[in-house]
């Protein structure tokens, strides 16, 4: 089980350090069944290494470059992030693919390159309210998964985040019979793809601690890529602490 706490652009070194410590001060020395990762941002990651060292809390970067190194100013490489003492990063968030304009092409070489420096991408895939509505839902995420996903995939080296871009940030999530069908069609395409029943996927979009128990009880849920909740130490603890 994995629990992913996506901080977006929030954070100076000062609320980030508070906000760290208070999780620490949570979790640590109690019995947490699953893995904690946080996703501060770029700023904060060297000053939020040292203050994790000896917790149990892993690091994670929220996107790296799709280049590996030279003139692409304002990037941040694989290789950085792995560097800077990271295990995971975030490829492909629909904020990512909306507000960048970053297409599956780009998403690829970024958890191609991420594979490469040893980091665990972890790949966002969801559709939007209209695919949805249109019933094209299942179509729009086999296509992300077919285009975005590196050629070599397992348990080891990728995790998948089925996020529907209409339950970020927005409170609502999908009913439990949509979540089963979605995952349980993600789960036989990996396994079809890439031979491995085992590639966690997580859910994300508005989760919180009241609804954590109803996503849970879709047994292919492996973990959760947690937005808003994860600035809230106690609440985002309780999740933590409760798996
Ligand atoms: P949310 O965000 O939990 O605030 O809905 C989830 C995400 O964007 O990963």
């Amino acid at each position: 089980m994995l629990i992913a706490g996506n901080w977006k652009l929030n954070c100076n070194i000062n609320e980030a350090t508070k906000l760290v410590k208070n999780l620490i001060a949570n979790i640590d020395n109690k019995k947490v069944n699953c893995e904690v990762v946080i996703f501060p941002p770029y700023t904060v990651l060297f000053e939020i290494k040292k203050i994790i060292q000896k917790s149990n809390i892993i690091l994670g970067a929220q996107d790296c470059s799709s280049e590996i190194k030279g003139a692409y100013t304002g990037d941040v490489s694989a290789e950085m992030i792995s560097d800077v003492g990271c295990k995971y990063v975030i490829v492909g968030h629909s904020e990512r693919r909306l507000y960048r304009a970053e297409d599956n092409e780009i998403i690829l070489k970024k958890a191609t390159n991420a594979q490469k420096y040893n980091l665990i991408p972890i790949v966002c895939v969801g559709e939007k309210a209209v695919d949805r509505d249109k019933g094209i839902a299942i179509e729009v995420i086999k296509k992300q998964l077919e285009h975005s996903l590196p050629l070599n995939c397992s348990k080891k080296n990728c995790v998948i985040a089925y996020e529907p871009v209409w339950a970020i940030g927005t409170g609502v999530i999908p009913s439990i019979e949509a979540i089963k069908e979605m995952f349980s069609m993600i789960k036989e395409w990996l396994y079809e793809k890439y031979k491995d029943r085992n590639i966690k996927i997580l859910y994300g979009g508005s989760v919180n601690n009241d609804n954590v128990k109803e996503i849970f009880s879709c047994k292919d849920v492996g973990g959760l890529l947690i937005g808003g909740v994860s600035l809230k130490a106690d609440e985002f603890s309780k999740i933590c602490i409760n798996i």
